[in-house]
């Protein structure tokens, strides 16, 4: 049996790129492992937000777990903040991972880039850190995630080799990641050369599908997605992108090949093409956001499963972060 964990963070109104990159992959792991999920509270302070915004987008994600199909008997889900051996943890592995390795990371880079440089929280940078930690303090095989993350989990893998073979040992279990075939990178509909980012202004940007939309929406937003001036739906990301992303969300949807999606819209207009793609997106998320809608109302049966979910992951953490404080001669 192997150990899956993933997490999202709670910073604001979830994305389509979300819900295929990472929600709606997790639920398929935990009838034959031992599946750990939970809300990256403290990741979500690596950027600026708003007290209550984290606070209610915690319970937005707890909900979406519920409603992608994740059971509470069979998942261990809770909240990062919740178990405190990770904080201790991320004090002790800071000291066993490299500035350079941390200054090649895309995701510092890209995010630090659009801040003003003297205002770049110190989090930002080790974020990795506190991210392998997550990982290694379950004993983790597999991370699903999407691919932008894959990054952060070959370091994390690095740094277990590392640790590893400077202690002599197999004190840190070595994580590998896993994509999604289909949906791994999900683009703006708007701008499909950029990734669709729950970052971008939730009032303004055309680009995103989010989670929370309603019907309306998601359909306008599709059909005024950014295509190519010919007509053939192809699969081409370098001379088509948009198209590309359209067919990748409906291949994702269908769970289906895209070449046989190519095949499928083989003498469609791209008018007939987007109809499809935002009915098959349609059928899958109504009745996802209806069951969030229910779980999402009931708070006291959220904190029932944060309180259950905390003691179940403590109990696993406890021994591991023990194991790590008596290596390096702490214990
Ligand atoms: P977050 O909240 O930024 O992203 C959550 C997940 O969504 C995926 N994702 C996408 N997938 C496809 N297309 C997109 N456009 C897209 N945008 C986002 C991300 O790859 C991610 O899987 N660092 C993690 C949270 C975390 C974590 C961990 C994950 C903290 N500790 C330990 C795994 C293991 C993150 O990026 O969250």
């Amino acid at each position: 049996m192997k150990r899956v964990l993933s997490g999202v963070k709670p910073t604001g109104k979830m994305t389509l790129g979300n819900y295929l990159g990472s929600f709606r992959n997790f639920s398929k792991f935990q009838d034959e492992n031992d599946v750990f999920i939970f809300v990256a509270d403290l990741h979500a302070l690596t950027l600026p937000i708003d007290s209550k915004l984290l606070h209610s987008t915690t319970y937005d994600i707890i909900s979406f777990y519920l409603a992608s199909g994740l059971d509470p008997k069979k998942t261990t889900l809770f909240r990062q903040s919740d178990v405190y051996e990770v904080s201790v943890l991320d004090t002790i592995l800071i000291n066993y991972i490299y500035m350079g390795e941390l200054s090649r990371m895309i995701q510092f880079k890209e995010k630090s880039k659009a801040m003003n440089q003297s205002k770049v929280g110190v989090g930002l940078f080790t974020y990795p850190v506190l991210m392998a930690c997550d990982i290694f303090l379950y004993d983790t095989d597999l991370v699903p995630v999407g691919e932008d993350q894959n990054q952060h989990v070959e370091l994390a893998h690095d740094i277990a080799r590392r640790f590893n073979s400077r202690y002599k040992g197999e004190y840190i279990k070595l994580p590998t990641s896993y994509t999604p075939k289909v949906g791994k990178r999900i683009m703006s509909l708007s701008d499909p050369l950029h990734k669709m980012s729950k970052s971008d202004d939730p009032n303004q940007s055309k680009g995103v599908i989010y989670l929370q939309d309603d019907e309306k929406t998601i359909r306008k937003k599709i059909m005024s997605a950014v295509t190519d001036s010919d007509s053939i739906v192809k699969y081409d990301p370098v001379n088509k992108p948009g198209i590309s992303n359209l067919l990748t969300i409906y291949s994702a949807f269908k769970n289906i090949e895209i070449s046989q999606a190519e095949h499928e819209f083989n003498n469609s207009n791209y008018g007939t093409f987007k109809k499809a793609v935002a009915d098959a997106c349609l059928e899958e998320l109504l009745p996802f956001k209806a069951k969030f809608e229910e779980y999402r109302k009931n708070e006291a049966y959220l904190n029932e499963i944060f309180a259950s979910g905390a003691k179940k992951a403590s109990k696993v953490a406890q021994p591991v972060l023990e194991r790590i404080m008596k290596v390096v001669g702490l214990r």
